[in-house]
């Protein structure tokens, strides 16, 4: 069973679409993880956005990168796909945002050592070649005191059923195309944690990042988003999801790179 990371080019116009899946990660995702973020680094690190270099790899279209710019970050994004990176560029010129795009992939970096003050990597860690090998260059490019972001997708029972059946196997609720997600990929946060100590990362906090409503409730809204009722953009919305609780499907963290 291998994944399909081609969909992002094959589907790298439907980023800033209201009506496509890739959108859920826009008004879905990224109220509570960039809410989190960013309270990690101003308020907890009390870190000056407009005076921080910042590395989003994996940054697909630019949906959390732009976050990150429109706080005055100076923002470099990093993604295999060509026509992701054509979309992004284009939409950050619609916004007047200045990111340098570069295509690349996470396992080698076209990048200096210690060139980032800051490290995204958001909905990418489960869908790399080699983790480890990604994991070790985001450790080698960010600032010695730099901090790391990140949020991935546990291997659990929870995960099966929420991220493969329900988002992709079952056709009254799914919506991503077979083989979006492989749940043999999924990533626990053990093993992430073990990873961190191998190339010096401490890791500062790891929290849920889940829906606040019960199960019944979002497979109801799965359903009426199927039917045509609202598009993506109302279900991310509507699915209400938060930080907190706990680990067993998707979570995010921060680590801080050691001196
Ligand atoms: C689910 S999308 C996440 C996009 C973005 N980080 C966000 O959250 O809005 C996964 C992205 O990872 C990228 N990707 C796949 N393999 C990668 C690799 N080896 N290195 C870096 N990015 C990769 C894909 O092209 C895609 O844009």
């Amino acid at each position: 069973m291998s994944i399909n990371n081609e969909i992002y080019s094959q589907q790298a116009g439907g980023w800033w679409d209201e009506n496509h899946f890739l959108h859920l990660l826009k008004t879905g995702m990224n109220p509570p993880r960039f809410g989190y973020f960013h309270d990690a680094l101003t308020r907890q690190l009390g870190r000056h956005p407009e005076s921080l270099s910042v590395l989003d790899v994996g940054c697909g279209g630019g949906i959390l990168s732009e976050e990150f710019a429109k706080l005055g970050c100076r923002v470099t994004g990093l993604d295999p796909s060509a026509p992701s990176l054509e979309t992004a560029r284009k939409h950050a010129a619609l916004e007047g945002l200045t990111i340098d795009y570069r295509q690349g992939s996470g396992e080698d970096m076209p990048f200096e050592t210690g060139q980032f003050d800051v490290v995204i990597c958001c909905d990418v860690l489960e869908h790399v070649n080699d983790l480890e090998k990604t994991i070790r260059e985001v450790a080698r490019v960010i600032k010695p005191g730099g901090m790391f972001c990140y949020d991935t997708i546990n291997r659990t029972k929870e995960s099966r059923k929420e991220n493969i059946f329900a988002a992709q196997d079952f056709a009254l609720t799914s919506f991503f195309p077979k083989d979006t997600h492989v749940w043999e990929k999924f990533i626990t946060p053990d093993e992430i944690l073990a990873l961190f100590e191998k190339v010096g990362f401490e890791n500062r906090d790891m929290t849920g990042l889940n829906s606040a409503l019960p199960d019944l409730q979002v497979a109801g809204l799965l359903i009426r988003r199927k039917l045509g009722l609202f598009t993506f953009a109302e279900l991310g919305r509507r699915l209400q999801f938060q930080t907190g609780g706990g680990l067993q499907a998707s979570y995010l963290g921060w680590a801080i790179r050691k001196h």
